[in-house]
């Protein structure tokens, strides 16, 4: 017999196609988001649940599914929307979809590094707003990338993918992260044994951290003031590492020259000072979005659930 699997979000075809075939699937056709008691209700006789970040996987969700529940696949590698701990007391499994996602996560940073720095929403707005009178020598002048300082947070796979892509711009690489890579993955990259040490010389700082009880609200007032007059942040990690209040407050004053967000807490609200801000970037999670990457995401959360219904271990367990 086929497992039942519920599944949240509408996904890319293929990957609905491949779920038809091997599994008995409850697609979300009409793509809108569930609430919590919808979750609960249509996981009724579900053996698995595909859910996605946007979908809040708590602790009171996990305890009214665990009668029939035992797997929980993410199409994201980010797991934090999901009670672990719920789950393990359960006994149901968690599985995510590390290392697809990495190069166009990384594009994305750095389309949003050159966002930033280059002005781009503002030369996009005056364009569009039918406002440009031609070309002028000071013109929306931005920031160049050769030489200067991009600070890394966070140097797993994605941090280092941006680290591949920053040494081509020529800019020197930075980092700060729970652990001191070897010299072949440093390729030259210089660690900071504290997160102090990265931003004071992060002339572009870059999130690459996973969102946890010490890195929510991370980047706040007092670190912000540690990064040099005029620094760029962008975050394609996680919203809440960054202190919404305090990153608004620098790009007001033009303590901060910019910044790049892809991510924001408590998404898709934004916090309304964003908007007001010409000096700031703005994207709507759009990290891991390609038609490659997502099939591969869709895959591989396919993959977990193969594995684990074929009473094999799934190889992408975080519980
Ligand atoms: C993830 O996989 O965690 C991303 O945020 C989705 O792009």
């Amino acid at each position: 017999m086929r497992a039942k699997i519920l599944v949240t979000r509408h996904l890319p075809d293929a990957v609905e196609d491949r779920l038809r075939r091997d599994f008995e699937p409850a697609l979300n056709e009409a793509d809108t988001a569930y609430p919590e008691a919808r979750i609960i209700e249509l996981c009724r006789g579900c053996d698995g649940l595909l859910t996605c970040p946007a979908d809040k996987i708590s602790g009171g969700l996990i305890d009214a599914v665990s009668g029939s529940v035992k797997i929980i696949s993410t199409f994201s590698v980010g797991f934090e929307h999901i009670d672990l701990a719920a789950a393990g007391r359960h006994g149901i499994a968690v599985t995510n979809t590390p290392g697809v996602l990495t190069q166009a996560t990384a594009d994305l940073a750095f389309l949003l590094i050159l966002g930033a720095t280059r002005r781009a929403f503002e030369g996009q707005d005056l364009i569009r707003r039918n406002a440009w009178s031609g070309w002028t020598p000071t013109q929306l002048m931005g920031t160049g990338l050769q030489g200067k300082r991009l600070g890394i947070l966070g140097m797993g796979r994605i941090g280092r993918a941006v680290a591949a892509r920053a040494r081509a711009f020529g800019m020197e690489i930075h980092y700060h992260s729970r652990h001191r890579l070897g010299p072949d993955a440093e390729a030259a990259a210089v660690f900071h044994q504290t997160a102090d040490g990265l931003l004071q010389l992060s002339d572009v700082l870059s999130i690459h951290c996973p969102l946890t009880d010490e890195t929510r609200h991370f980047l706040n007032a007092q670190r912000i003031a540690r990064l040099p007059e005029g620094g760029v942040v962008v975050n394609s990690a996680r919203g809440p590492v960054i202190d919404d209040e305090a990153l608004i407050a620098a790009l007001k004053s033009g303590r901060l020259a910019a910044a790049g967000l892809d991510v924001f807490e408590g998404e898709p609200e934004i916090h309304p000072g964003y908007r007001e801000l010409a000096n700031v970037y703005l994207l709507p999670h759009l990290g891991s979005a390609t038609i490659e990457t997502r099939n591969a995401m869709g895959f591989k959360a396919l993959d977990n659930l193969d594995a684990f219904f074929a009473g094999k271990e799934p190889p992408d367990r975080v519980a």
